[in-house]
């Protein structure tokens, strides 16, 4: 598959996505979401992957949706497009995403960085949803997800003032999992991505749907939902080598089903 605005490469079971817009600080235009969609999709399906890493470059991981394609859409039209219901395919994701964010990660760049499940930042990252600095606001979840993550109090700040905050102080709202200097953010995401890889593939997915489930959903229905994903994975062989292998003392192979 040939992307204009994406990269993509494979290192063992990791899939790696790359944006690749440089020269507009990687800007998400339609094409871009449609591309990462696609991919992600593509992954996700693939057996070969167990995990996937979603990066950018040192300057930008995004700077937001492309602010020169939508300055003159009208609201009709754009109605009609629908263009964020592309985004609900990225959520949809099953496997672990894990996004390496550094300099720019605004408007729909933090967006984009929220539906992913683990984020390594490196010190230069300054995240923030700048939108209402447009006269508009997010539209790709970022009022809602950011809230979930932060809390009202400090989602409100960043969504009304448009200012971003630090790493580090992302960090400390629980945003992101870890900050590092700017040479290993990539590195230090490929290295969690390949302890994600390494874990039975089954079970890894029924957590992650059940995580999402917890934030998006009733206690009870979480918990009902939970308690299904949990017999199902007794029927699993990665289930039966797990528990084999720790009472032969010795390192279990995972298959995947
Ligand atoms: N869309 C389109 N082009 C963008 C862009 C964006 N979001 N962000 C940056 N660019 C382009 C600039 O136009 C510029 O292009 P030219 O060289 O052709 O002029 C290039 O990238 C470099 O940008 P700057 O010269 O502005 O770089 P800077 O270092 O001075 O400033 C910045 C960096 C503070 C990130 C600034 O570019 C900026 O404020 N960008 C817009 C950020 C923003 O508002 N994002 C939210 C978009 S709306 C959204 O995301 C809605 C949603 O919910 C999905």
């Amino acid at each position: 598959m040939s992307y204009e605005h994406i990269k993509v490469s494979q290192e063992e079971h990791i899939g790696i996505i790359v944006l690749n817009r440089p020269h507009v600080l990687n800007a998400l235009n339609l094409r871009l979401v449609d591309e990462l969609a696609e991919e992600l999709e593509r992954m996700d399906m693939d057996t070969s992957i167990r995990a996937i890493v979603l990066t950018g470059n040192d300057k930008a991981f995004a700077a937001g949706a492309d602010i020169g394609e939508m300055a003159d859409e009208a609201a009709v039209s754009m109605l009609i497009k629908d263009q964020f219901v592309v985004w609900d395919r990225i959520a949809r994701v099953s496997k672990p995403i894990v996004a390496a964010v550094s300099g720019f990660v605004l408007g729909g760049g933090c967006e984009l960085m929220m539906h992913c499940d683990i984020v390594i930042a490196s010190e230069t990252a300054q995240i923030g949803q700048p939108e209402i600095k447009l006269g508009v606001m997010p539209g790709a979840g970022g009022t809602q997800r950011l809230t979930k993550a932060v809390g009202k109090v400090k989602a409100m700040e960043m969504l009304l003032t448009g200012e971003p905050i630090s790493a580090q102080e992302a960090l400390r709202y629980g945003l992101i999992n870890k900050v590092v200097p700017l040479e290993s953010y990539f590195k230090e995401a490929v290295k969690i991505a390949r302890k994600l890889a390494a874990q039975p593939p089954v079970a890894a997915r029924l957590i992650k749907k059940s995580v999402l489930k917890a934030v998006d959903y009733p206690l009870d229905e979480g918990l009902d939902y939970e308690r299904h994903c949990f017999y199902l994975l007794c029927a699993s062989e990665d289930k039966a080598e797990g528990m084999k292998a720790f009472i032969e003392k010795r390192q279990p192979k995972f298959i995947g089903r």
